[in-house]
């Protein structure tokens, strides 16, 4: 149901996440009142969309200082004079893409990133969607009994079987920068409270998530494999179809991501620019 606040215009775009922002100027300082309800809107959609923005790289860093202090990005290449601003950048004649796997932004610290504003700089023709998934629908649909279990369990993520220097294919892809400094480790909760809302949350990915404590990695690697399964189900799911100044604003708490690579022999560039988030806890 489309909502109007009295100062934006809210449309979910699927009936799992997602809602597109109309009625706003990122370029412009927004007022107590817009970005109020633009951050209801984060909390009751976990992502949000905004459509035929022109914002420069200071608008772009304001608009995300609205949400509070940048987390300056480690392993992507930055914009040149912008080290706040990250570049996930595929050229015509590159294979991968970076983001192709479902995940959750810097799952791999401790303290996990809470956002990401994504700004659409070029796009291909058709191709390049961008899908998330909503980890509270996860959490929901599973069984009282899968989640009681799931209450008590932590998880481990890395970044270093991502970002490290053990990754061959590293040494040919100048995006990704750093592979010695990929030395986080984190320990979460499998199910997560949101920090603002209190609304629960599976808090796993396949891209960092390495084990369940406690468990051996067989052990775990079913347990995960069962997870990643059930989230991924299409109803928990949006597509977002970019075009050049659109931007997508995430909650990395709650939600995966997973870029689409079906765009062969063109061009994406996007600018990122993630948020520095606050501890996560579990069900008390
Ligand atoms: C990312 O994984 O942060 C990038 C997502 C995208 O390029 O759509």
């Amino acid at each position: 149901m489309i909502v109007e606040t009295g100062t934006i215009e809210v449309r979910p775009v699927s009936g799992a996440l997602g809602a597109e922002i109309h009625g706003v100027d990122l370029s412009e300082p927004l007022s107590e009142e817009v970005f109020s309800d633009i951050r209801q809107a984060f909390w009751d959609h976990s992502v949000i969309f905004f459509r035929d923005q022109d914002l420069t790289p200071e608008q772009h860093i304001a608009f995300a200082e609205r949400w509070g202090a940048i987390n300056v990005n480690r392993f992507f290449k930055q914009v040149e004079g912008y080290p706040k601003i990250a570049e996930v950048r595929k050229e015509p004649e590159q294979e991968k893409n970076i983001g192709r796997f479902w995940h959750t932004d810097h799952s791999y610290d401790q303290i996990p990133a809470m956002a990401s504003v994504l700004y659409a700089k070029e796009v291909p023709d058709v191709g390049g969607d961008t899908l998330f998934a909503s980890m509270h629908l996860a959490h929901d649909a599973l069984s009282e009994g899968m989640r009681e279990t799931l209450y008590l369990l932590k998880a481990h993520h890395s970044s270093r079987h991502v970002f490290g220097k053990s990754r061959g294919e590293r040494k040919s892809d100048d995006r990704i920068r750093n592979p010695e400094e990929a030395t986080q480790d984190a320990l979460h909760p499998v199910i997560i409270c949101h920090p603002d809302t209190g609304r629960r949350a599976l808090y796993v990915n396949r891209s960092f998530t390495v084990r369940i404590d406690g468990w051996t990695e067989q052990e775990s690697k079913h347990l995960l494999e069962f997870l990643y399964d059930h989230a991924a189900n299409p109803e928990f799911t949006c597509r977002f179809r970019w075009e050049e100044g659109s931007i997508a604003t995430w909650d990395n708490r709650v939600t995966w991501h997973r870029a689409l690579n079906d765009y062969p022999g063109q061009r994406r560039c996007m600018h990122r620019i993630t948020l520095e988030g606050v501890p996560v806890h579990g069900v008390e």
